[in-house]
C-alpha cells in the first residue's frame, strides 16, 4: 500500500524551515524519574478516554508510572501552544501526542526508540509511506497508533434515514445538503456543528473532497497548487460551503465537537461531519451503528477519496538523560503496536489499526468499510489538512484562518478564493 503524502513544495518548505517554527528550544527535564512517562495529549471526550485508558494500562502494567499532561481541545491546536511553552522552558514531556510534518520539524529534540521498532518490526508491519514519516535520519522517532478519517456523515438513523432515500437523484455534496434542507423544513437542527476554527476545517476539507474530487483536493491543499487555489473549483466549494453554514446553528461559538456528537445522538440534531473519533461518543452512548446511527463517507464525484488522519506518539529527550530512550518511552513505543493493543484501542477511538497484517473482524461496518477503503488503491488516500497531515504548520495556520472566516462571515466565495490563495502564496513565495 502505498500513500502520497508530502509533496515537493511542502518537503522544500520544511528543509528551509530552520528548526521547529525558528526557535531555539532547551531539552525536557527529569530523567531521574526514567520509569514514569508523563504523556501529553489531547484525548478528553468519553470515547476517547476510554481508548487512552487502555494505553495506559498497558504501559503500568509494563511496570511504569503514566503521568497524564491532558490538554483540552480537539484537534490538538492547544497541545501544541503547550508543547512548545514547556520545551522553551525546558521540560517538555517524555511522551507527546503528535502529527504528520510536525515530527519532523521537532527531530532533532526526539530520542529514537528503534529498540522497540526492531522487535516488533515495525518496518514489516507498517504502510510504507506512514513508516518514513515516523522516522527521523533514518531512525523511528514516532510511533502511529491508529488511521482515522476524516470525510465521514455521522447521523440520526431516524431522522435521517427516511430522507436519504429522497435524496437519491441528488448528486455529490448536494445529497448531503438535500437532507439538511429537508430536516431544516422539518424544523429539525440539520447539521451539529462545533464552534471551533479546527471543526470548521474538518467540514471545509470533507466538502472540498466531496465537490472536488481526489485530485483536486490534492493539488489544493497538498501541493498547494496556486492555479487550482484560485481557480473556478475552489469557488464551488466556497459556495458549497456556503450553502451548509447557512444551515448551521448560529449559536454555536465554542461548542466542542463531542457536545455537538451528542445532539445527533440525542436526535437535537440529523447529521454531523466529523471524523470517526466521533463514533466513540455514539458507542460510548450505548448506540450501534447500523442501528441507531449511520455513517458514510462524504459522496464525492468520479473517483473516491479517503482523508486520512494517523495519530502518532513522540519521545523526547529529557534533559539529564543520556539521549537515548528511557525504558518508560521503549516501553511505551513497544505497548502501541502490538496485535492485541492494536485492536482493543481502535475499538474504542473509532479509528482502525495502522498495521497492516490486522484482522478487522471484531470491528463494526464503519470500521470495516475504512479499513476496505483504506486498503483499496481505486480509492484515493489523501492526507488531512485540517489535522495537520498535509501542510506546514504555519500554511496550515493560514488556511485554517480564512476557512474560519468564511464560516463566521458573511464573506463571499470570490473574496475567500482570493484570500485563500493569496495567503498561501505570501508563505510560499517567502
Ligand atoms: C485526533 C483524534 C482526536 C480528535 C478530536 C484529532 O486531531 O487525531 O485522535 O480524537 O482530534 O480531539
Amino acid at each position: 500500500m502505498k500513500l502520497k503524502w508530502l509533496t515537493t513544495r511542502n518537503r522544500v518548505k520544511q528543509a528551509l524551515s530552520g528548526g521547529v517554527l525558528g526557535i531555539t528550544l532547551s531539552l525536557g527535564s527529569s530523567s531521574a524519574l526514567a520509569d514514569t512517562v508523563e504523556v501529553l495529549h489531547w484525548w478528553t471526550s468519553g470515547g476517547e478516554k476510554e481508548a487512552a485508558d487502555q494505553l495506559k494500562a498497558k504501559v503500568e502494567a509494563d511496570g511504569h508510572t503514566w503521568k497524564d499532561a491532558i490538554i483540552t481541545g480537539g484537534g490538538g491546536d492547544n497541545a501544541m501552544k503547550v508543547l512548545r511553552q514547556r520545551a522553551v522552558s525546558g521540560n517538555a514531556p517524555s511522551v507527546v501526542q503528535m502529527k504528520g510534518p510536525a515530527i519532523q520539524e521537532w527531530g532533532t529534540y526526539l530520542v529514537d526508540v528503534d529498540a522497540a521498532a526492531k522487535k516488533l518490526s515495525f518496518d514489516k508491519i507498517l504502510p510504507t509511506e506512514v513508516k518514513s514519516v515516523m522516522k527521523h535520519k533514518g531512525k523511528y522517532v514516532a510511533v502511529p497508533v491508529n488511521v482515522h478519517r476524516t470525510d465521514w456523515v455521522w447521523a440520526n438513523k431516524k431522522l435521517v434515514e427516511p430522507i436519504l432515500a429522497k435524496a437519491k437523484n441528488q448528486k455529490g455534496f448536494d445529497q448531503i445538503l438535500f437532507v439538511g434542507k429537508e430536516l431544516k423544513k422539518k424544523g429539525v437542527q440539520a447539521f451539529a456543528h462545533g464552534g471551533q476554527p479546527w471543526q470548521d476545517a474538518t467540514a471545509f476539507e470533507a466538502i472540498s473532497l466531496s465537490v472536488g474530487g481526489p485530485e483536486f483536493y490534492q493539488k489544493a491543499f497538498v501541493d498547494l497548487d496556486l492555479k487550482t487555489l484560485k481557480g473556478p473549483k475552489m469557488k464551488d466549494v466556497f459556495e458549497k460551503t456556503r450553502e451548509y453554514t447557512k444551515l448551521l446553528d448560529p449559536n454555536r461559538k465554542g461548542l466542542d465537537w463531542d457536545k455537538a456528537t451528542k445532539l445527533v445522538i440525542e436526535g437535537k440534531a440529523g447529521m454531523q461531519l466529523m471524523g470517526d473519533w466521533a463514533k466513540g461518543e455514539f458507542l460510548v452512548a450505548g448506540q450501534k451503528p447500523g442501528k441507531d446511527f449511520l455513517c458514510f463517507p462524504v459522496p464525492t464525484a468520479g473517483q473516491r477519496g479517503f482523508l486520512f488522519n494517523i495519530d502518532s506518539f513522540t519521545f523526547f529527550k529529557q534533559k539529564s538523560g543520556s539521549g537515548k530512550a528511557t525504558q518508560g518511552q521503549l516501553s511505551f513505543a513497544k505497548q502501541i503496536l502490538t496485535p492485541d493493543f492494536q485492536q482493543s484501542f481502535n475499538l474504542k477511538k473509532g479509528s482502525i489499526p495502522v498495521r497492516v497484517d490486522s484482522k478487522v473482524g471484531a470491528f463494526d461496518k464503519c470500521a470495516k468499510d475504512s479499513f476496505s477503503d483504506f486498503t483499496n488503491d481505486k480509492v484515493r488516500r489523501l492526507p488531512s489538512f485540517a489535522h495537520k497531515m498535509a501542510m506546514q504548520p504555519d500554511v496550515e495556520s493560514a488556511v485554517v484562518e480564512v476557512i474560519t472566516g468564511f464560516f463566521n462571515s458573511n464573506m463571499t466565495p470570490d473574496s475567500a478564493v482570493k484570500r485563500l490563495s493569496s495567503s498561501v502564496e505570501e508563505i510560499i513565495e517567502d
